[in-house]
């Protein structure tokens, strides 16, 4: 076969998201937020009215334990926090892959990439997989990520997708040369895209697991091993013993995109409810409502612009450049996101970033609420800052997102585990994203704010150019922050 003669591409084509993080301001253009927006005259923060309600509420005791069960995989983070990673096992090794709830499936670098981020990681040996017809192309902002398509055996935990067909990147954007894992492990809120199928529909389709449905748990399980861990990855069932209460659930708004995308019933700053420019949400115009995509693959929390300079005009003193505002390090103020009927809070905690330090903005730190101009009016991106204190449910069956508070329990890992780290697994206290840690951490907050990755703020530049060969699916959404994940549509393209 004549190696230009495709049968059959499959060009996937991202929605570039900017990648930049939350950075520091452009001094040469800040300004108050006050001095655009103001916030309402009869707000007035009550300080300490409602707290973020801590991860261990109410079952401290930790006297529960849980077995190491199939489908659980332990989560691991860089030291920033800023992504969550899982291995995943494929012939012989080993690859960390970002888990990504913005993106439609799972991709990973291979031994043919050349290129910066693909360097000093591990590579998929793009010998191994069979051969395949079809090639995939992502688009990022800083280019894009393309190989082939191809089939192999992947392993998660102790579940084992036998003939799982993913990408092979031979071709990797600079984004992702900051950080250390192989590819990216797409779970978006569709089965599947015009071809490929993501992991946790395949598991259940090939009856691994008996339902379509995965969990997140961001934030560490103490263990008494060496071996740190940074999280829960669930897939195939709930397990109550990791939540509280109940979990309740949004129906996932249809979107192009397949985003984890629901209803926000209101926002509000302690307790008054924010009033925001009029936006159409889920086909109906409201002042209360909004969007969220849950997006594990996001760091930060992200807003359209407009609802972003509104949210910090409630911090006494914030200051903005447009895109990136810093608020007091000191500031109290708790924001709650009304979504199935409950409340789910963000506190100092998650919202401050690093600290100015001495000088021209003493007393301020970095706003981890960044605004966006590439956002539709009304979306919000609820990035792994906001999922980190829940217990987050994603249900491909029902197509819907659920809820609850974590708990804290002790997870007791079997000897018979796939997992690499075995026996006992004590989780006691993610008390630290409690708010009582918030002054020691400020005090070491230093002026290193993350860099900003702001070079690749140019959004869809490389989706345009893939725009021609696959018709409607270029679109327009929004900037990422951090991590640009691949919020991709699919296309099959039959070039003969
Ligand atoms: C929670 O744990 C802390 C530290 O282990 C302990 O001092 C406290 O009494 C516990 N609270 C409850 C309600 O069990
Ligand atoms: C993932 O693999 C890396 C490298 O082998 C290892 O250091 C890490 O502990 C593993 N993580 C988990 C959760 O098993
Ligand atoms: C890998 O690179 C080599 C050399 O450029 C090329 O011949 C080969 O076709 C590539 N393999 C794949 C699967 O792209
Ligand atoms: C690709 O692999 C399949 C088996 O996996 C085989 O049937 C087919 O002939 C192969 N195609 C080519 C072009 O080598
Ligand atoms: C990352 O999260 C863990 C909790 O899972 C926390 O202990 C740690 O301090 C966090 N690291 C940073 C740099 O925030
Ligand atoms: C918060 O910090 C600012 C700037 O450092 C200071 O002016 C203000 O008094 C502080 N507010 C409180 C309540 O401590
Ligand atoms: C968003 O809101 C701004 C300000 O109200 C308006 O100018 C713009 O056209 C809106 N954009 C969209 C996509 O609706
Ligand atoms: C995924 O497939 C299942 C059948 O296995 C179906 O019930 C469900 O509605 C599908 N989900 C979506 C989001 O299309």
């Amino acid at each position: 076969m004549n190696s230009w003669l495709a049968l059959a591409t499959t060009i996937a084509v991202a929605r570039a998201f900017s990648v930049s993080g939350t950075s520091l301001l452009d001094s040469d253009h800040v300004y108050k937020v006050d001095t655009v927006e103001q916030p309402p005259s009869d707000f007035s923060i009550k300080a300490t009215s409602t707290r973020k309600q801590s991860v261990l509420a109410s079952s401290n005791s930790s006297s529960t334990t849980l077995p190491w069960q199939s489908g659980m995989s332990f989560i691991d983070s860089d030291s920033n926090n800023e992504s969550y990673t899982v291995n995943v096992t494929i012939g012989d090794s080993e690859y960390p892959l970002l888990i990504d709830t913005g993106s439609a499936y799972l991709w990973i670098y291979d031994s043919n990439c050349t290129d910066s981020s693909c360097s000093g990681k591990q590579l998929y040996p793009i010998s191994s997989g069979t051969n395949s017809s079809s090639s995939f192309s992502l688009a990022y902002s800083s280019g894009s990520a393309s190989g082939k398509v191809v089939t192999d055996t992947l392993q998660l935990g102790s579940l084992s997708a036998d003939e799982f067909e993913f990408g092979a990147a031979s071709s990797v954007p600079d984004l992702f040369e900051d950080y250390s894992f192989s590819g990216v492990l797409g779970l978006p809120a569709v089965n599947s895209s015009n071809g490929l199928t993501n992991l946790v529909t395949f598991l259940k389709n090939q009856e691994t697991i008996s339902q379509g449905t995965f969990a997140l748990c961001l934030g560490s399980y103490d263990t008494a091993l060496d071996g740190s861990n940074n999280g829960l990855l669930v897939l195939g069932k709930d397990i109550q013993e990791l939540y509280d209460g109940s979990i309740h659930y949004s129906s996932v708004v249809e979107n192009t995109n397949n985003y984890w995308q629901v209803v926000v019933d209101s926002v509000s700053a302690d307790s008054y409810q924010i009033s925001f420019d009029e936006a159409e949400i889920d086909g109906q115009d409201s002042q209360t409502k909004r969007l969220a995509v849950v997006d594990s693959g996001t760091t930060s929390i992200v807003a359209a612009s407009a609802d972003a300079t509104k949210i910090h005009s409630f911090f006494s003193d914030s200051i903005t450049d447009g895109d990136n505002f810093a608020i007091l390090c000191n500031s109290t103020l708790t924001l709650n996101f009304k979504i199935a009927g409950s409340s789910w809070s963000l506190g100092p905690d998650d919202y401050l970033g690093n600290a100015y330090g001495s000088g021209k903005y003493d007393g301020y730190c970095v706003s981890n609420i960044v605004g966006s101009s590439s956002l539709d009016n009304g979306t919000w991106i609820l990035g792994s800052l906001f999922l980190r204190n829940y217990y987050v449910s994603f249900d491909l069956d029902q197509s819907r997102l659920g809820l609850a508070d974590r708990n804290s329990v002790e997870i007791v890992a079997s000897m018979s585990s796939a997992s690499p780290t075995q026996s006992t697994v004590s989780a006691s206290s993610t008390a630290s994203t409690g708010s009582a840690s918030s002054a020691s951490t400020l005090s070491t907050k230093t002026s290193s704010v993350s860099t900003s990755k702001a070079t690749s703020a140019s959004s869809s530049v490389s989706a345009a150019s893939l725009s021609s060969a696959s018709s409607a699916t270029v679109s327009n959404l929004a900037g990422k922050l951090q991590l640009a994940s691949p919020l991709l549509l699919l296309s099959l393209l039959s070039l003969i």
